[in-house]
């Protein structure tokens, strides 16, 4: 770091960042698009990126690992849950030819051909979901919507007996907490989750079925690519991957869609327009604020030198407000069109879920607003409070009033 550096007006991870980080992308966009910023978890800070083509270009670079190999011991917060499932490679923490290998069992089982199925049970879920809320009574749409509805989905398309839902979603939600003395139990967690998978998968060899953990298991026995365990920690990914990522991004759909009553018309009056609604849900709410990347030598981006071993954050969510990328980035608009959003991540790293999650968040926000289509917040906007969660947009609670 030199003297030089200038300082946003909002410093990035402090609570006041957390809770409108726009002001502070836009800044950084245009006076210091890699800028390292310091993090209240270590003494080191983490490198910003914030344009939309060098974002994409460091999602693409080689030199910019997944593998949390390269990372300083300072930055262990991060690492954390990668450390408990360590034993075994997984997807998004290895590189080159063995993220491949690992990829490429998973995505021939993980297609959209099986994308007809998935609505179904997708459906059934929100019908099961709504008919358990009365018309008038105050609900948190995170605790009573927005997070069991990945799991009931994850578990229906895996194939997990419905008894195991609850067990599975006080794990993987106790993963994804900011509070300190819950961040503490979470390798014990991990530990327990990576149990439960492996004695599914004995479960299932024993008894195939028609679902997806039978297709992944399969896949992997052909093949003979990977070792029991990295299948293992592959298939407990799953559970994670898509639990905290997807209630929020449909939470934050639904208070984007209720600051902007002129967009929710448009998409109750035109439902195709479905898909594209949760392209620009993706683009606009930052759900997906950021992902990691550690420099395996020194790589210049913009005309600054990121030194070897340093954490670097590219930031997909200043990216998706980038103006040379997306006129009037500040407005929420679903019918932009082009809208290439980043926001299931870019290159070999893309999400592998990504159209599960899409249709989840398509058939879910829609049919809330259905059933409920005078649905409004029970506090003012600006009491909604984002949790200091570095890679995920996420507000703490969204307390509605479901109205007939
Ligand atoms: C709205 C929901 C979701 C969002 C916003 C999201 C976002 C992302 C992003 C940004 C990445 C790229 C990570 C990187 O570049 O390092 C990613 C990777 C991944 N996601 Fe998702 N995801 C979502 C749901 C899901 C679901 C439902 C699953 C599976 C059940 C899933 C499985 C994965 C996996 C396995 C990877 C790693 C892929 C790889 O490293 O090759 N995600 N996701």
């Amino acid at each position: 770091m030199t003297d030089s550096i200038k300082i946003p007006p909002t410093r990035p991870m402090t609570p006041k960042y957390f809770q409108d980080p726009f002001p502070t992308y836009q800044w950084l966009r245009d006076n210091a698009p890699v800028y390292p910023a310091p993090v209240p978890y270590g003494p080191k800070h983490i490198w910003m990126v914030t344009r939309y083509n060098d974002v994409k270009a460091v999602l693409v670079d080689p030199r910019f690992s997944s593998d949390p190999k390269y990372a300083g011991p300072a930055l262990k917060m991060f690492t954390e849950m990668l450390d408990a499932f360590s034993g075994a490679a997984s997807m998004n923490s290895t590189d080159g030819a063995d993220h491949e290998r690992i990829r490429s069992v998973a995505a021939r089982a993980f297609t959209t051909r099986s994308a007809a199925r998935w609505r179904e049970v997708i459906a059934s879920a929100v019908e099961q979901l709504l008919d358990s809320h009365a018309s008038g009574e105050r609900i948190d749409l995170m605790m009573s919507y927005a997070y069991p509805l990945p799991i009931m989905v994850i578990c229906e398309v895996l194939g997990i007996p419905t008894a195991d839902q609850g067990q599975l979603g006080r794990w993987v939600h106790a993963m994804s907490s900011t509070e300190p003395a819950e961040r503490a139990n979470v390798p014990v967690y991990v530990r327990e989750l990576r149990e439960y998978t492996r004695a599914t998968i004995a479960a299932k060899r024993a008894a195939p079925d028609d679902r997806l953990l039978t297709s992944i298991i399969t896949a992997c026995d052909e093949e003979g690519q990977l070792t029991h365990e990295e299948l293992v920690v592959m298939v407990a990914g799953f559970f994670v991957a898509g639990y905290d990522t997807t209630a929020n991004l449909i939470a934050n759909g639904v208070l984007a869609l209720l600051d902007h009553p002129d967009q929710l018309g448009l998409l109750i009056e035109h439902p195709d327009l479905a898909s594209a609604a949760v392209d620009e849900i993706l683009r606009y709410t930052d759900t997906a604020t950021s992902q990691w990347r550690w420099t395996t030598e020194a790589v210049e981006v913009a005309g600054v030198t990121i030194p070897a071993g340093e954490t670097v954050f590219p930031v997909l969510g200043a990216a998706h407000r980038d103006p040379t990328a997306f006129p009037s980035p500040n407005e929420f608009r679903i019918t932009r069109r082009p809208n290439a959003h980043i926001g299931f991540g870019y290159g070999v790293h893309r999400c592998l879920g990504a159209a599960l999650a899409k249709l989840e968040t398509e058939v879910a926000v829609p049919a809330l607003f259905r059933r409920f289509p005078a649905l409004r917040l029970d506090c003012e906007r600006s009491e909604i409070w984002y949790k200091p969660a570095m890679i995920i947009r996420s507000p703490a609670a969204v307390p509605v009033i479901p109205l007939h």
